[in-house]
């Protein structure tokens, strides 16, 4: 039956991003058509209220929590699909960069790769889901040579990225998407999926910037992989806090006046640029470190995440890096109708991570 074929195979074209954040969940649902993503729906809701805070602030809920907020955000946002890709907190897994010895066959490399993890590994291998990816060099392997050689031998090296997350994290991820009747074909560490969303450069070395609700993540990304990652434990609640305590006001009033005011709000504020000025302060540190260690410029920031999208946050990112600097948007990725783009965005930085799992999700189709 022709007909009935395609109906069925145009409803399975939908597929959906799951992001939990540590403020708010988010969803993006794209279809595929004509080889592109076009966007269905996509929605956010925060956790705060769900456990008796405000909106806007970091919480750790409860599995039954999350699974409330997370049913009734595909009710509000209609998504139709069960489809989906989730993500996994950078906060909760374990990135690891490791230079191990080089071996021509793919075979015996990887069981170096793997007998070698559990050195770098702080918990049991048995209780971690393990991977890793083989960094690209810029020219062919770098030679090193053996303290011991007096000779000519040399010891060829290969950097791997060592990627660990409990077992017990993902348990957790899959009882909250079960319960909540997804279907999930993979669980990303939420770097990887914001790497596929906002990240253009091929080859440079670009830094991105995820500044979140209780931390802001710093990444590296070189030839399209990740060469660094650093988490800074300071994020967007923490200038709403600032806000709240010199202005004596209630945190939901202080996160409004932060949304429209921007980082150059009026001087009553105060909080937003010293904020700021901390979490670049570190997020230059690590620049500096990787550009003196691996002795090439990074060519360009990338702002994402919800204090991303801070009023005025490129141009005052640019007085402090002196580099390009430029704002995610995710949502160019995907097709949409041109009375959103503007609205896309300006929302797109909270849903990078969101956008890059459906993404991913598309190309299983
Ligand atoms: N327009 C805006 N201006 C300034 N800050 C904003 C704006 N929109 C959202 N934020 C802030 O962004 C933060 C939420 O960002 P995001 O959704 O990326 O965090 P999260 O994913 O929940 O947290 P994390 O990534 O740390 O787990 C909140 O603190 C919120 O106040
Ligand atoms: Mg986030």
């Amino acid at each position: 039956m022709p007909f009935l074929d395609s109906l069925f195979a145009k409803k399975e074209k939908s597929v959906l991003g799951v992001d939990i954040g540590s403020s708010s969940l988010k969803v993006v649902q794209l279809r595929k058509e004509h080889g592109k993503a076009v966007l269905e729906t996509y929605g956010e809701l925060a956790l705060g209220p769900y456990g008796g805070f405000e909106v806007g602030q970091a919480m750790n809920l409860s599995a039954e929590q999350t699974i409330e907020t997370l049913r009734d955000l595909l009710r509000e946002a209609k998504v139709t699909t069960k489809s989906c890709g989730v993500s996994i907190p950078f906060a909760r897994s374990l990135l690891t960069l490791v230079t191990l010895p080089y071996r021509k066959n793919p075979a015996e490399q990887k069981t170096v790769i793997e007998l070698e993890a559990r050195k770098y590994i702080p918990i049991p291998v048995s209780e971690v889901q393990l991977d890793w990816f083989i960094v690209p060099k810029t020219n062919s392997p770098q030679p090193t040579k053996g303290d011991s050689s007096k000779t000519t031998a040399v010891h060829e090296t290969v950097d791997v990225l060592l990627v660990a997350v409990s077992n017990d994290e993902l348990s957790l991820l899959q009882k909250v998407v079960t319960s909540a009747e997804l279907i999930a074909s993979f669980y990303e560490i939420e770097i990887f999926s914001t790497l596929r969303s906002v990240v253009e450069e091929q080859v440079k070395p670009v830094m991105v910037l995820d500044v979140g609700a209780a931390s802001t993540k710093t990444y590296v990304i070189e030839h399209g992989v990740v060469a660094s990652s650093h988490s800074i434990s300071v994020g967007s609640q923490d200038i709403t806090r600032a806000i709240s305590v010199s202005g004596n006001l209630p945190f939901a009033r202080a996160e409004a006046l932060k949304k429209e005011e921007g980082i150059g709000g009026s001087d009553v504020l105060g909080g937003p640029e010293l904020v700021f000025s901390r979490i670049f302060a570190e997020a230059r540190r690590v620049l500096v470190q990787y550009e003196a260690a691996q002795k090439k410029s990074i060519t360009s920031i990338v702002l994402t995440g919800g204090g991303g999208v801070t009023k005025e946050l490129g141009t005052y990112a640019k007085g402090i890096f002196s580099i390009d600097v430029r704002v995610a948007d995710p949502f160019m990725k995907t097709e949409a109708p041109a009375f959103m783009r503007s609205i896309l965005k300006e929302i797109g930085p909270e849903f990078a991570v969101a956008v890059g799992l459906a993404l991913r999700k598309l190309e299983e189709i």
